[in-house]
């Protein structure tokens, strides 16, 4: 995998490589995986600033959200339905009937998990998946432990992922919801390239893991390793912790190109 160090901003950085992706694309429609979270804010921005400026469309777009609560109904202000819809899906022109996120308000989970899997190989596979990282090192809502095989199922949130997402729930962890509907780490793996995002020092911890320990489901980041065109993109605060030879690079190219992206392959 290739680990990217950025002084630019992550959000204008990664939606310019969605849309060059997009524009060299072999078939339609080009398929995309996408996450929620803070950090990817700014990448929505970037998106609909491509789409109103025409550089991009989403007219032969699907997409695979990655994840969503259960039991918060899609007009829950911190529902992945509501972030996408007022971050996206309002300012881009996709087709209702492309867009898939996973309905935690489903009466039968197990089945509407395996319905998305079904969904996902209908539409060909996922040709880009965009993902975040969890302070713990989750990858969607697999928490760690979770298998590197894993596919889309019911999923437990410990107690590490309610307390950093209780800001968006007026600070209060336990007004987050207990459980969440995941792709699974080999739902993510079986996409054709992989661009998850890590801003800030909080994520530090999760990302030096792929510098100083064995690729592991205890750390579920370290799962990018395993794939043959995964690239994690990074800024200075998330690179902070590197350790060994990666930390030597990083040092060096800093020093010679201190404006230049790193590119450090793990
Ligand atoms: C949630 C999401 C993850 C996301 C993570 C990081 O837990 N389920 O998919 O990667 O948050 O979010 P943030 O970008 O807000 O740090």
């Amino acid at each position: 995998m290739k680990l990217i160090i950025t002084k630019h901003n992550l959000g204008l950085w990664a939606a310019s490589y969605i849309c060059k992706r997009w524009q060299a694309r072999s078939k339609d429609p080009f398929v995309l995986g996408l996450p929620t979270g803070g950090t990817v804010v700014d990448m929505y921005a970037a998106l609909a600033g491509l789409v109103k400026n025409g550089k991009m469309s989403f007219k032969n777009i699907v997409t695979f959200n990655m994840d969503e609560y259960v039991g918060l109904p899609p007009q829950h202000a911190q529902s992945y339905h509501y972030y996408m819809k007022h971050n996206l899906f309002d300012h881009v022109d996709a087709q209702a009937q492309n867009i898939h996120i996973l309905n935690g308000m489903a009466k039968d989970l197990p089945a509407e998990c395996a319905q998305y899997e079904a969904a996902i190989a209908q539409a060909g596979g996922i040709d880009l998946f965009l993902g975040g990282v969890g302070r713990n090192g989750h990858l969607a809502f697999n928490e760690p432990g979770s298998s590197f095989d894993s596919r889309t199922r019911v999923m437990e949130l410990t107690e590490s992922t309610r307390q950093a997402n209780a800001r968006f729930f007026e600070g209060n962890p336990a007004l987050v919801p207990t459980q969440a509907l995941t792709v699974g780490i080999g739902t993510v793996l079986d996409a054709q390239e992989l661009l998850f995002l890590a801003s800030g020092a909080s994520k530090a911890e999760a990302v030096a893991r792929l510098t100083q320990g064995e690729i592991t489901p205890s750390w579920p980041i370290t799962a990018l390793k395993t794939h043959t065109r995964a690239a994690l993109l990074v800024d200075m605060q998330a690179a902070a912790a590197l350790t060994g030879p990666a930390k030597t690079q990083m040092r060096e190219a800093l020093r010679l190109h201190p404006e230049e992206d790193i590119i450090l392959t793990l």
